[in-house]
């Protein structure tokens, strides 16, 4: 019998190295999230007063997937492959021995719950229990890489309690009344919501550039997270970063690098660690402010910031999809030597983010590689 050749579906190291094959979620029945210790919405201005839930509406879920769709096609049409995720219904309860949570989320953001490294795909904790059982809209495609590759490190974290013990009691239902200042408050001591009686990370609140893997101290990502995944990952460095800003969640707002040698930095919140600026200079590394957004408002029903217009994609080294509107930040791209793809992609901001938000890396072409060659001594 002749030997069967394997195929490599999973690698990924770092944001820029050529994509040749991603995930892109869907909008279908993604829900404003029923109150929980992790997650209050208060929209009365959109109808959805604090304490009530339920599903987006139809008419902006329909403009969302004709949004994602035509972002699919765009990746397809430059040989991305491009998988989707399998909607649950969302509007169900969902259940542990422990609690019982009266609406889950959605499946737009695959890049929240799924972390890939080199040829791992991890199922990260997540930290809010109407996000717990998120991962399931991903297994059909996990079971389906695994078939394929036999190389393929198919990972999920500890499953969190996410009992009364991993939060502090109403932290979000006090929060709205604070003013800015006493809100960074918790950013000074790195301490929101979450209590650190269990590890607790999304995959969203990681940069990943080869054997650095910078982690967001966040709402939704704890010491104890940003631990295991140390633990987790022995080869790797994994730093802890901070920035200046009330409610940190996800780092592709913030801090995203762009290839090697460039990192793109939110002109608003500043980087509050300074041995990672430090680890930066001496290795060389160029941090450049962002350019002003397009919007000066949240969109509609959406718990992202304007700042979603440097939540970019990057199809390779040159060349990197932004969101339409974002004159600002293409031409500053264009001034940085990228090639621009505009993508129209507003409309999605309401079921949980952007371009990079949307996209879970599979495959990107390229090997594990040290950008980092100077280290900070225990850093
Ligand atoms: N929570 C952050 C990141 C979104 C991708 C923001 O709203 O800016």
């Amino acid at each position: 019998m002749p030997e069967e050749k394997t195929k490599t579906v999973v690698n990924s190291w770092n944001e820029w190295d050529p994509l040749k094959h991603v995930i892109v979620g869907r909008a279908d029945g993604t829900m404003v999230q029923a109150p929980e210790p992790a997650c209050v919405r208060n929209w009365p201005q959109y109808g959805f007063p604090m304490g009530t839930y339920g599903p987006l509406p139809k008419e902006m879920e329909e403009k969302a997937n004709e949004q994602l769709d035509n972002f699919a096609k765009l990746l397809e049409d430059r040989g991305v492959r491009v998988d989707r995720p399998t909607p649950l219904d969302f509007s169900q309860k969902a259940q542990t021995p422990d609690w019982v949570q009266e609406s889950m989320f959605g499946v737009m953001p695959p890049r929240d719950v799924l972390l890939t490294v080199g040829n791992e795909i991890l199922e990260t904790t997540m930290s809010q229990r109407s996000r717990w059982f998120e991962y399931l809209a991903y297994r059909p495609l996990l079971e389906q890489y695994y078939k394929e590759d036999p190389n393929f490190r198919w990972e999920a974290a500890p499953k969190p309690r996410l009992i009364d013990q991993s939060y502090h009691k109403d932290f979000w239902i006090n929060n709205e009344s604070k003013d800015e200042e006493a809100k960074m408050q918790h950013t000074y001591n790195k301490e929101w919501g979450l209590t650190e009686a269990e590890p607790l990370f999304d995959a969203a609140d990681v940069g990943r550039c080869g054997k650095d893997l910078f982690v967001q101290r966040s709402t939704v990502t704890n010491a104890a997270g940003i631990d295991w995944m140390q633990r987790h990952f022995p080869e790797h460095r994994v730093h802890e970063v901070t920035f200046l800003e009330p409610e940190p969640m996800h780092i592709d707002a913030t801090f995203v690098a762009l290839r090697p040698g460039l990192v793109l930095s939110n002109r608003k919140r500043v980087p509050l660690s300074e041995e990672m600026k430090e680890l930066f200079k001496i290795n060389d590394w160029e941090i450049v402010p962002c350019a002003e957004p397009a919007h000066e408002h949240k969109a509609k029903l959406s718990f992202c910031s304007v700042w979603l217009s440097m939540n970019i994609l990057m199809l390779d080294p040159k060349t990197v999809f932004v969101e339409e509107q974002e004159t600002a930040q293409m031409e500053q791209f264009n001034e940085l030597g990228f090639n621009v793809i505009p993508v129209p992609f507003w409309d999605v901001a309401a079921f949980g983010g952007g371009l990079h938000c949307a996209t879970a890396d599979v495959y990107r072409e390229g090997t594990l590689e040290d950008y980092f060659p100077k280290q900070v001594p225990g850093y």
